[in-house]
C-alpha cells in the first residue's frame, strides 16, 4: 500500500539529486537522440478533438457502451479492506450503469492482479518463494475475496498472463516507433515498496536495527535505495500543455473536483521526463524491452497497459470500448493515472480515459493500515461477520471519496443494526406482515383518500401535507441517486435512500395503519392506500439498492413482487396511481414470506463480545 500523496501543491524540485522523475542534469544521452515528438503530439487539441478521432465516438453515460476499472492489485500481501473498498466502488458503479442500460454487452467492467516489478521480487525472495508461486498463491485470495463480494467484473487480468505481455510490447512499440523513448542515464532515489522515484525532499532518515540511519520516504517510512543506471526515458516534459488542455477542456475528467484541482496544480510545475525501464539484472521480474533483454519494462508503464489487455488490444475491437473507460482510484495512484497513464496514451495515438474517479482511503482506529502496526482489517472475517450485503452496505454509505474514513467494528453494528435492520427491515415488515395485510396483496389505492392535488379538503381526503413531501421525496430519488452515481458520491445515493427511508417509516408511523380496520368501509380504502403508497416507496429503494445490496435488495423485491424484468431504472415508474395512470402491481400477490429481511447484529454475539474486551 502506497502513502497519500499530499494534495494539493506538490512541489517537483528543479534542484537537488534527484526529481520524481528526471532532471535534464542527470541525464547524459546515449545512442540515438530520438526523434522530436511535438508534431505529431500538437495534433491533440482538447477533447472534443479527440473525441472524433479513429477511436469513434465518445460514448458518454447515456451512450451503449461503458468500461469500467479498479486498479489491479499488488500480490505482495493479502487482500485488505481498503483494496475491497476500490472494488466495491467500482462494482457499484458498473451495476448501477446496467440497470440503466441493460445488455452484457453494453457494460464491460475489469479488475486484476499487478504481478511484476521489484515490490513482487522482494516480496518473493523474503518469503523464499518463486515469484510465479507467490503471485498465483495472492492472486488466487484476490479472485476469491472479489467472488465472495459479490464484484461482478466481465474480467480478472494478471500481468503475468501472456496476452498482456504481447499488449505492454505491443505500447513500447509504438511509443519507439513515434520517437518518444530514448536511452539516458538516471540516478534518484528509487522505493520498490512504492515503485516510484522520489526526489530529495521526500526523503528521510531513519535509525536502523545497526545502529546507523537509513534513508526512507518520508511519506510512508518505506526504505528508498540510491539508483544509478541507464535506462530508456519516456519523453513526458512534452505533454504538459496537452494534459493541461484535456482537463481544462474537460472539467469532469476527474472526480471528484478537488483531485483535478490537484492535478492541473501538478502541472503547473516542471515535468520531467519519465525513465520506463530497469536493468534486468536489478529487475528480473517483469517484461522484457522488446529487442533489448538487457532491460525490463518500467512496472507502472506494464501495470497501466492492463486497461487496454482487457478490452483485446492489440486487436481493433478495442477501439470500440476504449473511449467509454472509467477507472476507479484510490488518491494515492491519482498522479500515476491522472498524467504518466494519458501521457502515454496521448504519446500512443490514444485519448485520455473518459473519467478517473479518486477515493480517499480507510484508516482503522486513527491509524493507517500497515502490516507492522499488526492493524489490517481481514475483509474475509467481516463478510462473514456483517454478511456480504451488510458490508457492502457499510463500506460503500460510509465511505467518502474525498476524506479518509476510520474503521471500527461498533461502527458497522450500529450503522446496520439502525438503517438496514430496524428501518428498512422494519418497514417491510410494517407492510407485509400477515396481520397488517391479511390477503397478501399489493392493496389498491385510493384517489380519493390521497388525491394528486395538494390541500383539498373532503370527506374522503386523509393525506396530509407530510404525505406529499414524501410521495415528492420518493419521486424525485432515482434522478438524484443517479446524480450521485455520477459525481462519484454513492455514500451520498445511500444517504438519501435512507433518508426517504425514514421519511416512509414516519407516514406509515403517522397513520398506525395497525389501528385501521379491513372491515370498516371508511378506514379500508384509506388502510390499502397506505398500504400501497409505503409498498411502493419500498419497490423503489429496494431497485435503487441493488447495485450496492445485490442479495438484500432482490429478497426484498421478491417479496414484494416484483419479477427481474421490473427491477430496471428504466421501467421504475413510482407511485402511477397517484398520477393517474394504472398500477401494474395493484391487486397483485406479494411473493413468499422469507424471514426478516436482515437480522439485528445485536452485541450479544460472541465475537463482538471478544472484539469489545481485546
Ligand atoms: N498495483 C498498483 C495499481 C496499479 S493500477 C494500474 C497499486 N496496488 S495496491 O494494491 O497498492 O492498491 C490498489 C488500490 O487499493 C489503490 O486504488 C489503492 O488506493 C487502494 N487502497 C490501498 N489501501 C487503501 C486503503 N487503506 N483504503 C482505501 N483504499 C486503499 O497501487
Amino acid at each position: 500500500m502506497r502513502p497519500s500523496h499530499v494534495l494539493p501543491g506538490r512541489r517537483l524540485r528543479r534542484r537537488g539529486r534527484a526529481g520524481t522523475m528526471l532532471r535534464a542534469s542527470v541525464l547524459r544521452r546515449l545512442g540515438r537522440p530520438g526523434a522530436r515528438a511535438g508534431a505529431r503530439l500538437l495534433e491533440y487539441s482538447g477533447p472534443r478533438h479527440y473525441s472524433s478521432g479513429p477511436l469513434g465516438a465518445r460514448d458518454d453515460a447515456g451512450g451503449a457502451r461503458a468500461f469500467f476499472t479498479t486498479p489491479i492489485f499488488y500480490v505482495n500481501a493479502a487482500p485488505h479492506i481498503g483494496h475491497l473498498y476500490s472494488a466495491l466502488l467500482a462494482d457499484a458503479l458498473c451495476r448501477h450503469r446496467r440497470l440503466r442500460v441493460p445488455g452484457a454487452a453494453a457494460t464491460r467492467f475489469s479488475t486484476g492482479t499487478d504481478e511484476h516489478g521489484l515490490k513482487i521480487q522482494q516480496a518473493a525472495a523474503a518469503a523464499g518463494l518463486a515469484p510465479t508461486e507467490l503471485c498465483d498463491r495472492v492472486s488466487a485470495q484476490f479472485q476469491q475475496l472479489f467472488r465472495a463480494a459479490g464484484i461482478s467484473s466481465t474480467d480478472f487480468i494478471r500481468t503475468t498472463e501472456a496476452r498482456h505481455r504481447i499488449a505492454v510490447q505491443h505500447f513500447w512499440g509504438l511509443l519507439e516507433a513515434r520517437g518518444l523513448l530514448y536511452k539516458g542515464l538516471y540516478e534518484g532515489w528509487y522505493c520498490a515498496s512504492e515503485e516510484c522515484f522520489l526526489p530529495e525532499a521526500k526523503v528521510t532518515r531513519q535509525p536502523s536495527s545497526s545502529g546507523g540511519s537509513c534513508p526512507v520516504s518520508l511519506e510512508s517510512g518505506h526504505p528508498v535505495s540510491w539508483t544509478k543506471e541507464e535506462n530508456y526515458i519516456f519523453r513526458l516534459s512534452q505533454f504538459r500543455e496537452p494534459l493541461q488542455r484535456w482537463l481544462r477542456g474537460d472539467p469532469q475528467a476527474i472526480t471528484p473536483e478537488p483531485f483535478h484541482r490537484a492535478v492541473l496544480q501538478w502541472l503547473e510545475e516542471e515535468l520531467p521526463d519519465l525513465s520506463v525501464s530497469r536493468k534486468s539484472s536489478h529487475l528480473h521480474w517483469g517484461i522484457p524491452v522488446p529487442g533489448d533483454d538487457s532491460q525490463t519494462i518500467y512496472v507502472w508503464l506494464d501495470a497501466l497497459v492492463n486497461y487496454l489487455t482487457v478490452i483485446g488490444y492489440p486487436n481493433a475491437e478495442f477501439k470500440s470500448w476504449w473511449p467509454t473507460t472509467s477507472h476507479i482510484i484510490g488518491k494515492d495512484i491519482l498522479k500515476f493515472h491522472a498524467i504518466y497513464w494519458p501521457a502515454l496514451l496521448l504519446g500512443a495515438g490514444m485519448s485520455p480515459p473518459h473519467r478517473i474517479y479518486v477515493h480517499s482511503h480507510w484508516t482503522v482506529c486513527g491509524q493507517k493500515m500497515s502490516k507492522s502496526l499488526g492493524n489490517v482489517v481481514d475483509p474475509r472475517t467481516c463478510l462473514d461477520r456483517y454478511t456480504v450485503d451488510g458490508f457492502r452496505y457499510f463500506l460503500l454509505r460510509q465511505g467518502v471519496p474525498n476524506w479518509d474514513c476510520d474503521y471500527y467494528d461498533e461502527k458497522v453494528v450500529k450503522l446496520l443494526d439502525s438503517e438496514l435492520a430496524d428501518a428498512l427491515g422494519g418497514l417491510l415488515n410494517r407492510c407485509t406482515a400477515q396481520r397488517i395485510n391479511p390477503s397478501g396483496t399489493y392493496p389498491v389505492f385510493c384517489t380519493a383518500c390521497f388525491p394528486s392535488e395538494a390541500g383539498l379538503v373532503g370527506p374522503s381526503v386523509r393525506a396530509q401535507a407530510e404525505d406529499y413531501a414524501l410521495v415528492n421525496a420518493v419521486a424525485t430519488l432515482p434522478r438524484q441517486v443517479a446524480e450521485h452515481y455520477e459525481n462519484f458520491q454513492i455514500y451520498k445515493a445511500l444517504e438519501a435512500v435512507s433518508s426517504c427511508v425514514r421519511q416512509t417509516n414516519g407516514f406509515v408511523q403517522r397513520h398506525a395503519p395497525w389501528k385501521l380496520s379491513w372491515e370498516s368501509p371508511v378506514d379500508a380504502p384509506w388502510l390499502g392506500t397506505v398500504l400501497h403508497v409505503a409498498l411502493e416507496c419500498l419497490r423503489v429503494f429496494g431497485t435503487l439498492l441493488q447495485p450496492v445490496t445485490p442479495s438484500l435488495a432482490d429478497k426484498l423485491l421478491s417479496r414484494l413482487g416484483v419479477s427481474a424484468t421490473e427491477r430496471g431504472l428504466g421501467e421504475l415508474c413510482f407511485l402511477p396511481r397517484f398520477y393517474g395512470h394504472p398500477c401494474p402491481f395493484e391487486g397483485r400477490r406479494l411473493g413468499p414470506e422469507t424471514g426478516l429481511l436482515f437480522p439485528r447484529l445485536d452485541q450479544s454475539r460472541a465475537w463482538l463480545v471478544k472484539a469489545h474486551r481485546t
